[in-house]
């Protein structure tokens, strides 16, 4: 028997894959489910995007491109930190990649040695610590708390740093699980941390563009020129199947990043790299898409607290409530699989995004529908009320 290597043992398992097994077995059986256990929009990706997408593949040639990317969406993203931040960002400094997955282990490998420890939010994403581990290198938990709504802060970072000797840094906002955006004047101080202790600075900014009614989504280089930037098109853009995403990086690294993107994986996908700069022109359709969302977001923390899921932390962005079950439970995967089985509604539990408290949380996406929304409240007021 063929064993897998150390490195890959230590991958644990996304608990979300296995609700959504159990979503589709029950679908298959002819029960009905909302989803809320998938964090990806249910909107397809801008029209310009598929007709840029057609138009290209219509030429018949879908080549590998440059491994930084096509030079015309590297400017097009630059000039997107001028137009959205006020940033001045060479294109040189922009690489495309498939997804902000590749952009973290792009990130990752340039960065640190193995055994290197980074530290890491939880709850936090979980892929961060899985792609750390893949890399033999130590993801080191930043522990966030549901009083300070989930944000890091800078002590907290000088405190982990203290105990850890960290080699580097990763903060998202807005977040998954939480929706919970750094407020600009805490991500200056996370920054200047970061700095004062020469640690490297990466900020996920996946979901910016996704903000509700609350704090402007700043972006890490509007405080450190020198931070690494990833970002996608996946959120926002409603393009997760494109697996087209992109980072800013400091001149030092461009090289050595273009090097491991040549022989990792070549090049972004060509169609996608088209579709993506079709994506700037579809600012309107793609802010009603949004304007869901938070209808969305609206009709759920209406709604959670009459079905005692009252302490949720109401999200600044992103699509995601992160709920405290506490009161209802303390195994929120059983909680979610009866939640399934008795009321078909799939979500998350809190496991996935923190080892440590997840038993007492549950991610409900709200990325779909305003029906599926609706429905959902339907059936947990009819399960838990
Ligand atoms: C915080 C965060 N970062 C990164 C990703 C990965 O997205 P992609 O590889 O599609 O860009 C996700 C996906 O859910 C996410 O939630």
């Amino acid at each position: 028997m063929l064993l897998p290597s150390r490195r890959v043992a230590a991958v644990a398992p996304f608990l979300a894959m296995d609700v959504m097994t159990a979503a589709a077995a029950r679908e298959r059986a002819g029960g009905s489910v909302v989803h809320m256990e998938v964090g990806q929009p249910s909107a397809p990706a801008p029209r310009a995007v598929i007709a840029a997408a057609q138009g290209a593949l219509a030429h018949g040639r879908v080549p590998y491109t440059e491994a930084l990317g096509l030079p015309a969406l590297r400017e097009r993203i630059a000039r997107d930190y001028r137009d959205r931040y006020g940033v001045d960002v060479a294109p040189e400094r922009v690489v495309v990649t498939t997804g902000s997955s590749a952009g973290f282990i792009l990130a990752f490998m340039s960065l640190f040695d193995a055994g290197a420890r980074v530290g890491v939010p939880q709850p936090g994403y979980p892929a961060y610590r899985s792609i750390l581990a893949a890399l033999d290198l130590v993801a080191t938990p930043m522990v966030l708390r549901a009083e300070d709504r989930f944000a890091p802060t800078a002590e907290l970072l000088r405190a982990v740093h203290a105990q850890a000797r960290l080699s580097g840094v990763l903060v998202m906002s807005p977040a998954n699980p939480s929706g919970t955006v750094i407020a600009p004047d805490a991500l200056r101080a996370l920054c200047a941390a970061a700095r004062d202790l020469s640690l490297p600075f990466i900020s996920d900014e996946i979901y910016h563009g996704l903000g509700y009614d609350g704090l402007p989504s700043a972006t890490a280089l509007q405080f450190d020129a020198d931070a690494i930037v990833i970002n996608s098109f996946s959120k926002y853009h409603c393009m997760t199947g494109w697996r087209v995403g992109w980072m800013v990086v400091p001149d030092s690294l461009v090289r050595p990043i273009e090097r491991l993107a040549q022989n990792l994986y070549i090049s972004a996908p060509y169609l996608s790299q088209v579709g993506a700069l079709a994506a700037f022109e579809a600012g309107e359709e793609l802010d009603a898409v949004r304007d869901g969302y938070a209808r969305n977001r609206a009709i759920l923390l209406d709604a959670l607290p009459g079905l005692g899921l009252g302490r949720t932390h109401p999200a600044d962005g992103a699509f995601y409530l992160y709920a405290d079950v506490s009161d209802l439970t303390d195994d929120a995967a059983e909680f979610c699989r009866r939640m399934l089985a008795e009321a078909g509604v799939a979500a998350t539990p809190g496991l996935d995004f923190d080892p440590a408290e997840g038993a007492h949380h549950v991610r409900f996406s709200f990325a779909g529908s305003e029906d599926d929304c609706r429905e959902a409240v339907r059936r947990l007021r009819g399960w838990l009320g």
